[in-house]
């Protein structure tokens, strides 16, 4: 069986935050964010909220693939920042679709969150689950951030992206398409380097005064974590899907910081052109990270037929996923 992405798409929240107007509200600048991470915009929700931005990356995706809600079987959706507890963000997107032939359900994995998602979608796939699943990733991470701590609220921003996955029975002439491997890993020893906490419990047996958590992190581990850890999934992954680096067209990263990507692509020997960035104008969408990115170089024109390309993601937990395709 062969799980092929037909359709992409992703949303942004309409105010655009610039380097500079974060400097107006805090002791940072431009040349500190600029050097240290290549961002210089992100984009934050005002009226927009997680579903809505979810929606509509998944309309564009669905429009893009040629189906309609009903032929939906699965919806899987990669979020840290639903708009709500119950229901999840899955279901919520469903409504809106009037996806009404789709089960749906969310994943938590942080920034590894599409990748995750579409590891899951695309097993269902292969068993025979269902013809066709969207898979999204959708944070509005302007909500956990902690607006005092220059360290980690300069790094990020809001959005969704989604994809359609499409299974169909391989031709065994043909050349296998679609996904044909993937690697996911976990480290839950390290996860405190990078944490957001829940709220606090207030039932009448606990007494608790603890303030609500926002997201606080190590970056410099986080830094070491992902060189490391990175190339080393991309390559296991390349290897399990029978091709090697030097093949891969794309390499379509988890935008947390140039540097990363830098050093990610001088480890695996391969140059910059082959690394398509948007975090310049994003800032780090977590979770909507990658699909967002893979939609603006599907839009590009920067993917053709047969194009070999790596999705990678990693982030707390500690998690960490690839994914390698035939387009
Ligand atoms: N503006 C100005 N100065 C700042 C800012 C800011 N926004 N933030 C921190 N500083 C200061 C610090 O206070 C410190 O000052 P000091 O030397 O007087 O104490 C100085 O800059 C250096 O701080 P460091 O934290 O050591 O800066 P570093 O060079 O490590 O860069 C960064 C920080 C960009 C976060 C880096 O560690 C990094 O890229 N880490 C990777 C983590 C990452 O990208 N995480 C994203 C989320 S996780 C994920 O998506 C995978």
């Amino acid at each position: 069986m062969n799980v092929k992405i037909v359709g992409t798409g992703s949303a942004v929240p309409k105010l655009r935050v610039t380097n500079d107007d974060l400097s107006r509200l805090m002791d940072t600048s431009d040349e500190w964010i600029k050097t240290r991470t290549g961002i210089e915009n992100r984009h934050l929700a005002v009226e927009e909220t997680t579903t809505g931005m979810a929606v509509e990356a998944a309309e564009k995706a669905l429009r893009q693939a040629g189906i309609t809600a009903e032929e939906l079987g699965l919806i899987v959706a990669g979020t840290a920042t639903p708009d709500r507890f119950l229901p999840n963000l899955s279901c919520e997107v469903q409504s809106a679709l009037g996806a009404k032939n789709a089960v749906a359900f969310d994943l938590s994995a942080a920034c590894s969150g599409f990748l995750f998602s579409l590891n899951t979608a695309d097993v269902y796939l292969k068993s025979g689950f269902c013809k066709y699943a969207l898979v999204i990733g959708a944070e509005t991470l302007s909500k956990i951030m902690d607006w005092s701590d220059r360290s980690t609220c300069v790094l990020f921003g809001d959005g969704a992206g989604a994809a359609v996955l499409c299974a169909k029975e391989a031709d065994a002439a043909a050349q296998p398409e679609g996904i044909l491997g993937t690697v996911l890993g976990s480290d839950g020893a390290r996860g405190m380097v990078l944490r957001c906490d829940n709220r606090p419990v207030n039932n009448p047996y606990v007494k608790n005064d603890t303030a609500l958590s926002y997201v606080s992190m190590n970056g410099q581990e986080v830094y070491k974590f992902a060189v490391k850890t990175v190339p080393r999934v991309i390559e296991e992954a390349v290897k399990k899907a029978g091709l090697a680096v030097d093949e891969i067209d794309l390499f379509v990263l988890h935008q947390a910081n140039y540097r990363i990507i830098e050093a990610v692509a001088k480890r695996l020997h391969q140059p910059m052109e082959k690394f398509p960035t948007n975090l310049q104008e994003y800032g780090n969408i977590s979770a909507a990270s990658v699909p967002i990115l893979l939609d603006n170089v599907n839009n590009h024109g920067m993917i053709k037929k047969g194009s070999k390309i790596v999705l990678a993601g990693f982030g707390a937990g500690l998690t960490w996923g690839a994914a390698v395709l035939r387009w």
